[in-house]
């Protein structure tokens, strides 16, 4: 696992969690329908099945396009291109705590970007598992970042960072529970209030389970973003790497996420370490995950997509042409209308070291 600050994070392994369903799964929430728009005609099976309920996420989550994490050694290309108007990528991720600040030379970049470009906020401590206090202080900051870029939505992770004042540094998972459902929905519900706006909640990769838990971890994602009816943030490569690391098919999991909650999708490369693949957010996004990703996109249709690369940072053309490749591989689907594209074909060569 990897925290968005710069730090490896420790890491562990331990048997996969139980399968077994508990009651809380299929919690009913209304809908406000304003906030989205109705997705295009879904292509497959398992998509054609949903069509009798309303399918609805924000309009930006179809159409945002293709993106990178801004990151600041990036700076000057990126204010070069934006002025001769040669930004080849739709929209920049930012990590929200890097800009919570009162002024200074990142705010004012962050400013002339946003102005050509849409910019979306996605944090690392809202701390949304812990069994603290909501940080309002935290909040307060996220508030006025949020009013000031106006982003499609603010994101942050589906984990715990703390407990008891002391921030672990680490993006931890959480116990697979009814209990937790309810206590990490009620504290969406009370963030998404404070900032007046859902916010998309990100599946984080894992390294460990609980004995407690009592469903699968995309059972777990589903029932948090229905009960707080929030979006969700599918990271494709840490789904690949828990799937490894716990041995479950990541097709179910891919498979089973309501169309209507896929905000936004993350593509990330992972290391192998031994028997584990660890999170590191330091390679080209790797075939297996291009694969991956392509399912998705089958199943879902057009969806902002984003490529994250937090260590070893190449130059921003190659973190440029991994979005565009990403371009290129949704292209092609739609245009084949199935993952057996020749794109899909051609792809595990491209993410390879
Ligand atoms: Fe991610």
């Amino acid at each position: 696992m990897r925290g968005r600050q710069g730090r490896e994070i420790a890491t562990g392994r331990l048997p996969g969690a139980s399968l077994s369903p508990p009651p809380a799964l299929h919690t009913s929430h209304s809908r406000d329908t304003s906030r989205g728009t109705t997705h295009p005609t879904p292509r497959t099976d398992t998509a054609a099945a949903m069509q009798d309920s309303p399918i609805t996420r924000p309009a930006a989550a179809s159409s945002l396009g293709f993106g990178v994490g801004l990151r600041p050694v990036h700076f000057p290309v990126i204010l070069e291109r934006v002025a001769q108007q040669q930004l080849r990528i739709d929209w920049f991720e930012i990590i929200s705590e890097n800009y919570m600040v009162p002024g200074g030379r990142p705010l004012r970049i962050l400013d002339e970007i946003r102005s050509h470009v849409p910019v979306v906020l996605h944090g690392v401590s809202m701390n949304l598992g812990s069994t603290d206090p909501l940080d309002e202080a935290y909040l307060e900051g996220l508030a006025r970042l949020a009013d000031r870029v106006d982003p499609p939505w603010v994101s942050d992770h589906l984990c715990w960072t703390g407990v008891d004042a002391h921030n672990l540094h680490d993006l931890l998972p959480l116990p697979y529970t009814a209990e937790t459902v309810r206590h990490v929905a009620d504290r969406i519900g009370r963030v998404q209030d404070r900032l007046r706006r859902q916010i998309a909640i990100e599946n984080v990769s894992s390294y460990l389970s609980y004995t407690s838990d009592e469903m699968t971890e995309w059972e777990f994602l589903t029932a948090i973003a229905e009960e707080a009816d929030c979006g969700i943030l599918l990271d494709v490569n840490n789904i690949f790497v828990s799937a490894h690391n716990h041995d479950f098919d990541a097709s179910l999991y891919v498979d089973a996420i309501p169309i209507e909650r896929i905000y936004q999708i993350h593509l990330a490369g992972h290391s192998v370490q031994g028997p584990l693949l660890i999170d590191t957010h330091d390679h080209p996004v790797r075939a297996e995950v291009w694969k991956l990703y392509e399912r998705v996109i089958s199943r879902i249709g057009p969806t902002a997509t984003l490529i994250e690369w937090d260590d070893r940072i190449p130059s921003y053309g190659v973190l440029e042409s991994e979005a565009l490749l990403a371009r290129s591989l949704c292209e092609d689907l739609l245009a084949h209308g199935d993952s057996e594209s020749p794109r899909s074909a051609r792809s595990p060569q491209v993410g390879q070291e």
